[in-house]
């Protein structure tokens, strides 16, 4: 099987590696807007081909891997769903537009071809899926950062709020998915996965704190309903190769492949 990854940054590069030592997947195609960081993975890799376009391999592929960003989200995912490929997102933040959201889902059905989100930087998303579909009282999702982690924001700035200034753990938000991708645009991707697994945008809810005695990433989802109740912690080391993404995400997406390459799938 022939698969093309886009984007060479810490997610891409870590699968590029990785499916190097799949024996089910021959090439894999790789694409980014840097043709240098391209071709230097291609050199230290043994099955990737940099290709400027991916138009000309489509009818060959049978999976795109996105992992760049929310814009290459936008223009991959139309083209690829368009030539009946399947596709896996990374950028899951993308789905918060509706309108994108709904176009990209209605394609998929038309071409038969599928759209794979991985749980990416956060546990539990296999249970609240499952258990979504029956009546759920609630789904709320705890990311507590250290101050380091949060950047410049006009939200905070708005509520006087200084995360440097933060010497014990405190609630800096709390409100419905879809405003917290507006306020915080750095939480996006696990507040749209676990909005897009479970109640949607609206109904779960999501608190961020600012604590500095923590030096991790940490995502606590904790959901109710008529399956009884989930509580997942997740405390994420940062990707060696850039602190903004977590290690977990780029493993969720290699798990993600294996299971497309492969012929056993445990815990979908
Ligand atoms: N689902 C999750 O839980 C999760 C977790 C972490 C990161 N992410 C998302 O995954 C994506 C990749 O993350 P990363 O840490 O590897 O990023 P990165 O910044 O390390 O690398 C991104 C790469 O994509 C390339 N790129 C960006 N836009 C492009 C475009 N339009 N066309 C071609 N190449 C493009 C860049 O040149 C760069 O090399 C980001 O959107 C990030 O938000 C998702």
């Amino acid at each position: 099987m022939k698969i093309c990854v886009i984007g060479c940054g810490a997610i891409g590069t870590t699968i590029a590696r990785a499916v190097d030592e799949m024996p089910d997947i021959d090439t894999t195609y790789l694409t980014d807007r840097s043709q240098e960081c391209a071709t230097r993975l291609q050199e230290r890799t043994r099955k990737v081909k940099y290709i400027p376009d991916i138009i000309p391999v489509l009818p060959e592929i049978r999976l795109v891997v996105e992992a760049a960003s929310q814009d290459a989200a936008r223009y991959y995912a139309p083209l690829t769903l368009s030539a009946g490929v399947d596709i896996l997102l990374m950028s899951v933040g993308v789905f918060q537009d509706e309108e994108f959201q709904s176009d990209a889902f209605r394609l998929a059905k038309r071409k038969s071809a599928k759209i794979f989100i991985p749980s990416g930087a956060i546990g539990g998303v296999d249970a609240l899926s499952a258990a979504s579909l029956d009546i759920m009282d609630e789904v709320t999702l705890t990311t507590t950062k250290p101050p380091s982690a949060f950047g410049p924001s006009a939200y905070l700035e708005s509520k006087g709020i200084v995360p440097a200034d933060i010497r014990v753990r405190t609630e800096i938000f709390h409100g419905s998915a879809r405003e917290a991708v507006k306020h915080f645009p750095q939480n996006i991707n696990v507040a749209a996965t676990i909005s897009l697994a479970g109640i949607g945008f609206e109904k779960t809810m999501i608190r961020i704190v600012c604590d500095p005695q923590v030096k991790t990433n940490e995502h606590n989802l904790k959901a109710k309903g008529k399956f009884g109740e989930l509580d997942v912690v997740t405390r994420n080391v940062p990707s060696p190769r850039n602190p903004k993404t977590s290690y977990l995400a780029a493993l969720s997406a290699i798990s993600a492949i294996k299971k497309i390459a492969g012929q056993t799938w445990v815990g979908i």
